[in-house]
């Protein structure tokens, strides 16, 4: 018998025992979890890049969708070369001058980094974020020289996620273009209904500031009607999501407001003399 063991050899042994045997039921258990974790581990390290330069290219496409320049011809990158990116320092609206890349800043790691942003207080923080980044970017469509259309980055808390999204606005930094979140967990149906086109399409159009350059704008509950005050910074609630559109409101309002491009858009406003 040990003459038999020997010849096998340690493994061959171990095979020949029955299936039902602890120790080889165990073994077996084992070498499957290493072999699946090494595939799995494998995958996501793998397809990481991918990963990353697929969220590059959605985050672009929603900056195309929310400037209505998705339906013109040509690939991504060409449409997307069209934008001027640019970093705006926040606190005083100017654009930075900073050694930073604007297309390879991120900043949703510097909203992270202390030394790259601000802790918000209660008070401020209406958006729910917590902390803001110091630099923001912003993506100009221009004509020669005049401002077409500007896009925002804004984020903020709904119900159960932060909302990530775009607005755009016209070249008199006051009219909406469109409005369009890009990620967020709120439930499909309800708060998710933020990506409904026909909910969307409300923000064209809209009015951000009010004549004394209040931030005026706001998902109201209910719906916006003929009848209703001051209908060109309104949009209709979300049906059954009441907390979602309040959480579109403070977002935008954070984002428009002083403490987000308030100042940029101030300085902006003011180029044109209004
Ligand atoms: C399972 C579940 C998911 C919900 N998801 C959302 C949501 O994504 N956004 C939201 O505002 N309200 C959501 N609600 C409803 C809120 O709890 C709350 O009732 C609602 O925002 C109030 O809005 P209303 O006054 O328009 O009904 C959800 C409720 C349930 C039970």
């Amino acid at each position: 018998m040990a003459d038999s063991t020997e010849k096998k050899g340690f493994l061959g042994s171990f095979l020949s025992l029955p299936n039902d045997n602890p120790k080889k039921t165990l073994f077996v258990a084992i070498m499957l979890c290493l072999v699946c974790s090494i595939l799995v581990s494998t995958a996501a390290v793998s397809l990481k890049p991918l990963q990353t330069s697929n969220k590059k290219d959605d985050i672009k496409r929603n900056i195309l969708a929310v400037t209505g320049l998705s339906d013109e011809p040509g690939s991504l990158d060409e449409l997307f070369s069209r934008f001027e990116v640019k970093l705006v320092n926040l606190e005083t609206g100017e654009y930075a001058d900073t050694e930073i890349d604007p297309v390879v800043y991120e900043q949703r790691k510097a909203a992270a980094d202390p030394m790259m942003s601000v802790e918000l207080p209660g008070g401020i923080d209406i958006a729910s974020i917590k902390r803001r980044a110091n630099l923001a970017p912003v993506y100009l469509l221009t004509e020669g020289d005049i401002i077409k259309q500007v896009v925002l980055p804004v984020h903020g808390y709904g119900l159960w996620s932060t909302l990530y999204g775009f607005l755009s606005l016209d070249g008199d930094f006051n009219t909406i273009e469109g409005l369009r979140f890009y990620e967020h967990a709120e439930t499909p149906g309800l708060g998710g209904e933020v990506d409904n086109p026909k909910w969307r399409a409300q923000w064209e159009g809209k009015k951000v500031f009010d004549e004394n350059g209040n931030v005026e704008i706001r998902v109201i509950r209910g719906h916006v009607g003929p009848e209703t005050v001051n209908a060109e910074h309104k949009v209709d609630g979300l049906s059954g999501a009441t907390l979602t559109s309040n959480g579109v409101t403070n977002l935008l309002q954070f984002w428009l407001g002083e403490h987000g491009f308030g100042p940029y858009l101030k300085n902006m406003r003011s180029e044109l003399g209004k």
